[in-house]
């Protein structure tokens, strides 16, 4: 069994066409099998996170291990990029000793791309999140599970509610759920956490959780990403939960079968309620 598409990195969403995702799932579809074969056999991957990441870096490892790769679990605290060594002298020399897939996440944006433009002709880069830029691996994740729960998208609608401005996964998501054919793409968030309207093509803006959430077969709750804030964009979490939570009155504004997305981590009592958090939805 091979893999459909035979893109050597992966970036961005931005360029990847509806048929090239559609085989992703295909193939992630036949994957989800207790002893999955070994298409990584002979591959070594390095995770390379410069941020936190809890989901992102153990779901890059279980899955390479279980396809059959060597895991290289990079310590970057540990490591000589803390005597000043640059990323790319740290990529050459781990290609050097056979490293050949590489799992990127990096507080800039562009860190991951930059790192693909120079990589070996045999070395492969995934992005794993960068900066505010693009999560794509949590796009197409959210995308298949929503593909999963409610079938093609053209009749759906999807509300993503949030820190809209300091989300890579937003920008992800839109990417995956328009080359999808989505038919009604929301956002909405308090007016200091939303990106210029040209940030967000496709896509229809309201300014109250409530218009945001009324009918929506799919809520994607973000979380506020304060670590990215230069200065505080809102006064306080409680004035935060009031505006913009969802809590369970909320959610029963949706359709009666919706689904509730978050990438997590979550923010509990902040951007989602226990109940809702913790409930069959
Ligand atoms: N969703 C996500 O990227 O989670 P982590 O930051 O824990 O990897």
């Amino acid at each position: 069994m091979k893999p459909t598409p035979h893109r050597r990195h992966l970036v961005t969403l931005a360029d990847m066409p509806r048929a090239e995702m559609e085989a992703l799932f295909a193939l992630a579809d036949r994957l989800r099998q207790p002893r999955p074969p070994r298409l990584l056999d002979g591959r070594t991957v390095v995770n390379l996170f410069f941020e936190p990441s809890t989901r992102t870096r153990v779901s890059f490892e279980l899955a390479a291990m279980r396809l059959g790769a060597d895991v290289v679990p990079f310590d970057v605290e540990h490591s000589s990029t803390q005597k000043g060594e640059t990323l790319l002298d740290t990529l050459r020399n781990l290609e050097a000793m056979g490293c050949d897939q590489f799992v990127v996440r990096h507080k800039e944006n562009g860190t991951p791309g930059a790192l693909a433009e120079q990589a070996a002709g045999n070395v492969s880069i995934i992005n794993a999140g960068d900066g505010n830029h693009a999560h794509p691996t949590q796009g197409l994740l959210d995308a298949y599970t929503i593909v999963r729960h409610k079938g093609d998208l053209a009749n759906r609608c999807v509300a993503i509610v949030g820190d809209i401005l300091h989300s890579r996964v937003a920008r992800s998501d839109i990417h995956a759920l328009r080359a999808l054919g989505i038919g009604e793409l929301r956002i909405a968030g308090p007016a200091a956490l939303l990106p210029a309207a040209d940030a967000l093509p496709g896509c229809v803006v309201h300014h109250r959780i409530e218009d945001a959430v009324r009918g929506a077969d799919v809520l994607i709750m973000l979380r506020l990403q304060k670590e990215r804030m230069q200065h505080a964009l809102i006064a306080s979490d409680a004035d935060y939960f009031r505006d913009w939570g969802l809590d369970p009155v909320r959610l029963r504004l949706a359709h009666p079968e919706a689904i509730v997305m978050h990438p997590g981590p979550i923010n509990r009592n902040v951007e989602i309620a226990d109940a809702v958090a913790d409930g069959a939805q």
